[in-house]
């Protein structure tokens, strides 16, 4: 997919109104909004500084958490203005409209090279409805529309598919990065091609694993999303959190049957490890760490459980939760991603915010950046957990797009992306 970005002949001096993706999240310090992670306003940075550079009027526009069209100060974008001024000293001011009366006037006295941050889109109902009048109200601000949010480019919303209708298109830079890292990850991985998918919830990237899962070599599968593929496979997860069923478009989904059914489908696939250790292309945990209670702090409350013996049903294993991947499977996790040619990672391999449950992901994350294989890292909480072993500036790519990602690995095309592909 070859996507259209900006040049000088088409922003020079034009109105651009640039839809990003600043929902980042928020703490609240001594009565005031800070940004948490800024993450994705840096990903925005080469696009809005080429645009400054080029005396463009820039006008930002973007979502903020879920408000569902009601005006609510904590999703407020002025914060985010605020992070922008101070700590990337662009000069960024804010308006608490979208649009209206204001806005019009805030635009007309923007001079070149200046930089409008327009109120939360989804304020208005008429964001996520896709509403035509408001798209040509945000379209009449501006010369060119520029998509540099690829984590929204999966919402059928009025700044993603709405607004291109009616101007010049292009993609921000970083979101032609995104597409591009994405689909060679797909289309040309070196081999061997690793994928570790874990986290708490399989109903994220249920697409994802069965896609993936034709492409790679091999699958390595951890979190809480393994304990579907250990339900399926008749092993005992006695407490452990799974996600069983969810209602998608009123269709009861089983994700234990659908964890069945990927086994099923990739059971004769085969991988050759060392020339001579034939493995299944999907490997789940061999054994795992688990406790009574997540609230553990002393060691002697933790136990292994090796998963490839007889567990008997004794009291104590019935309180049980899985809360990490065990030694065993983070050995031969970690050897098989030391061979990789390229790695992509979505999801933690347990709880790793108690130090207890830590080391299967801390594991995981040394083994990707040690390689010398492509490595890809993807999602919040995936991002949170490098970040706290101070791994994250190791990896060779990191999306920060949750669901859109996770979307475009499943296969989908989204809609954000079609009026920004080159004719
Ligand atoms: C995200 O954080 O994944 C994007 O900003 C999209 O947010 P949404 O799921 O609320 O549409």
């Amino acid at each position: 997919m070859e996507l259209q970005t900006p040049n000088r002949m088409a922003v020079n001096h034009k109105k651009v109104i640039v839809r990003v993706d600043f929902n980042v999240p928020l703490e609240e310090y001594r009565g005031k909004w800070l940004v948490k992670d800024d993450r994705r306003l840096r990903d925005t940075r080469r696009t809005i500084s080429y645009l400054l550079d080029h005396r463009a009027k820039v006008i930002l526009i973007s979502h903020l958490g879920r408000p569902n069209g009601k005006v609510i100060e904590k999703y407020s974008l002025e914060p985010i203005a605020e992070h922008l001024r101070h700590k990337f000293h662009w000069p960024v001011k804010f308006l608490p409209a979208t649009v209206g009366e204001k806005v019009e006037e805030a635009i007309s006295s923007l001079e070149p090279g200046q930089c409008l941050l327009l109120e939360n889109l989804r304020f208005h109902n008429e964001e996520k409805d896709n509403d035509a009048k408001f798209a040509q109200t945000l379209a009449s601000y501006a010369d060119v529309y520029i998509n540099e949010a690829f984590s929204a480019s999966h919402r059928e919303h009025t700044s993603i598919v709405g607004i291109p209708k009616y101007l010049p298109s292009y993609a921000g830079f970083a979101l032609e990065n995104e597409v591009q890292t994405l689909s060679n990850l797909m289309d040309k991985p070196k081999r061997p091609f690793v994928v570790v998918l874990g986290g708490a919830k399989i109903s994220d990237k249920v697409g994802a694993i069965k896609h993936l899962t034709k492409l790679a070599d091999i699958v390595l599968i951890g979190g809480a999303t393994a304990n579907n593929f250990l339900k399926a496979e008749g092993f005992e997860i006695y407490r452990s959190f799974v996600e069983e069923k969810s209602k998608v478009k009123k269709d009861e989904l089983d994700y234990t049957k659908v964890a069945s059914q990927i086994i099923a489908t990739h059971k004769t696939e085969k991988v050759l490890k060392d020339g001579y250790l034939p493995l299944p292309k999907l490997l789940y945990p061999i054994d795992v760490i688990a406790a009574s209670t997540i609230d553990v702090s002393r060691k002697k409350d933790v136990q292994v459980i090796d998963l490839t013996h007889n567990m008997q049903d004794e009291e104590e294993n019935v309180q049980l939760f899985y809360f990490d991947i065990g030694p065993n499977t983070r050995k031969l996790y970690e050897e098989i991603i030391a061979e990789a040619g390229t790695v992509f990672w979505n999801g933690p391999m347990g709880v790793w915010e108690n130090p207890l449950f830590a080391a299967g992901t801390k594991a995981i994350a040394k083994a990707i950046v040690s390689t010398k294989a492509k490595t890809v890292l993807g999602g919040g909480d995936t991002i949170a957990a490098a970040h706290h072993f101070n791994l994250e500036h190791k990896f060779k790519y990191i999306s920060a797009a949750g669901g859109a990602a996770l979307e475009f690995l499943a296969g989908r095309n989204l809609p954000g992306l079609k009026p920004l592909i080159k004719n």
